[in-house]
């Protein structure tokens, strides 16, 4: 019975020094010492004993419970602190690097005013569409009714690009309207959408950059008025600008729309009084509109004579620059972040 305990003491301590976790240990804590465990077989033989043999087991068995607790918890200390030097390696920082400022960005003004408009014509029933920017000369302008020699072309500044590999014309669209066409074109109506983005013209000088940024809207249906054109962008300006404005509606020209208006608001800066930034004239051109031409409709095959349709299309940087009053278009594309997070 002594050899027994004696090879039970050896194989359990031998055990705990090498178990790998305190799920280990707990296990062979429990064979060892628990109530089925080798320690309590080993004692039930105690009975069959003498006085002394009984002293002598007794005495070892106490002594080996002890070592056993004892190289138990060494063990597990020792686990504990593997787990954590582990632990520290892994979550090891650099307290010493330097630290890194919190960077506030925020969107582009004009980005914020193309949100805004989208955001408002949407509301009102327009989706958003795009177009590509390289356009074929007869997305911008032929099926727009400007044909090649006509003068409205020159005001335009194109960017032209090499002809693609079928000989086409290729350029860079310089306003948003062949989207208009290009929504129209194989869908008949009712018709309605939006159309923000990019659009490019070789001019450079206060109040002009080489890209800026449009949108254009447009609706067909049956029964289209210039009423119906007129309150909507009397609300959009009122509900962009937050206040209520007067507009006006200017005759003018554009080849693709017949009528033809230009929207006009009260200086919101003078009020109509008259200052430098509205030539003295009390009034703010904000946009270009008007009914859709029958030739554009037959253009993309609408049948012209029972749709009619109006579109309008407006500048986002002149918008942004009347909306968060700033005086220079050119400072929106310098990336200066001083005035940019002015008008954060
Ligand atoms: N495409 C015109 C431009 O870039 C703007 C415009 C005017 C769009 C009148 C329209 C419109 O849809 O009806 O100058």
């Amino acid at each position: 019975m002594l050899e027994e305990l004696s090879l039970l003491k050896t194989i359990a301590l031998s055990e705990l020094t090498t178990a790998a976790s305190p799920a280990d240990l707990e296990a062979i804590r429990v064979k060892t010492l628990g109530k089925k465990g080798s320690l309590t077989q080993i004692l039930r033989g105690l009975g069959q004993m003498n006085d002394a043999q009984r002293a002598t087991l007794g005495a070892m068995a106490n002594a080996f419970k002890e070592e056993f607790a004892q190289t138990l918890a060494n063990r597990m200390e020792h686990l504990k602190q593997a787990e954590l030097d582990t632990r520290l390696q892994r979550e090891w920082v650099d307290v010493t690097l330097p630290g890194r400022p919190r960077t506030t960005g925020t969107l582009h003004p004009v980005t914020r005013a193309q949100n805004e408009i989208i955001a408002i014509f949407t509301a009102m029933g327009f989706p958003p569409a795009s177009g590509p920017e390289v356009e074929s000369d007869w997305y911008n302008f032929a099926a727009l009714n400007i044909p090649p020699d006509h003068p409205a072309r020159e005001m335009h500044d194109t960017f032209y690009l090499p002809p693609d590999p079928e000989g086409h014309k290729r350029l860079l669209r310089t306003h948003t309207s062949p989207v208009q066409i290009r929504v129209m074109k194989g869908c008949q109506p009712p018709l309605r959408a939006i159309a923000p983005g990019k659009v490019f013209r070789c001019d450079s000088d206060i109040t002009h950059t080489p890209m800026f940024h449009q949108v254009e809207g447009f609706m067909v249906d049956e029964g289209v008025h210039f009423g119906q054109l007129k309150g909507l962008l009397e609300a959009f300006l009122v509900e962009f600008f937050e206040r209520p404005l007067p507009v006006r509606f200017r005759p003018s020209f554009f080849p693709f729309t017949e009528p033809s208006a230009e929207v006009d608001m009260g200086c919101l800066f003078c009020h109509g009084q008259g200052c430098r930034v509205c030539k003295r004239t009390g009034w703010l051109e904000v946009l270009g509109c008007g009914l859709i031409h029958p030739n554009v409709l037959a253009n993309v095959g609408i049948d012209r004579e029972r749709y009619t349709g109006f579109a309008f299309g407006m500048g986002v940087e002149r918008l942004a620059m009347l909306k968060y009053g700033f005086p220079d278009l050119r400072a929106l594309f310098d990336n200066d972040i001083r005035f940019l997070s002015r008008y954060a």
